[in-house]
């Protein structure tokens, strides 16, 4: 398994650069490409609710402009914090796992468990039957 434990200092400090002013949920996400190289998003959020973006998809939007679309994803940290500074537990949103799948191959996610504790899991454990687009179409 490829380990997000150093990735998470990074996502901590995506997480401070939040736009977050409606959930007040500061989440950052930081990923290593099977470059080797590092790349990081927040969330950005918007007046008009539902285009909110999430941390994970702009971490891989940024991957995606370094790297084009030869960009595969090793492992991600995803770190979240409330209002008054405190850890809160947020395993990737549903989008956001379909999002992480299109890159992964046997890549591994990182996030903060609800008991408390940094949990480790391959993207395929967290999108069983994820939807591929099929080719005869
Ligand atoms: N959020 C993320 O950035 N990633 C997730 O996987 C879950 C949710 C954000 C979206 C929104 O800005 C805030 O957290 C509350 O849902």
């Amino acid at each position: 398994m490829n380990h997000t434990t150093s990735l998470r200092p990074l996502a901590d400090a995506a997480s401070r650069q939040a736009y977050a002013p409606y959930s007040r949920l500061h989440v950052g996400a930081a990923l290593r490409s099977a470059s080797g190289a590092t790349y990081s998003g927040c969330n950005v959020e918007n007046g008009s609710l539902s285009i909110g973006l999430c941390a994970e998809r702009a971490a891989i939007a940024a991957a995606v402009l370094a790297e084009g679309p030869a960009f595969r994803l090793s492992a991600i940290a995803i770190s979240a914090f409330n209002s008054h500074g405190r850890a809160m537990p947020v395993p990737p949103c549903g989008a956001c796992r379909q999002a992480l799948q299109e890159f992964a191959g046997d890549a591994t996610v990182g996030f903060l468990g609800g008991d408390g504790s940094w949990t480790e899991v391959g993207v395929e454990s967290l999108l069983p039957h994820g939807f591929v687009l099929p080719e005869d179409l």
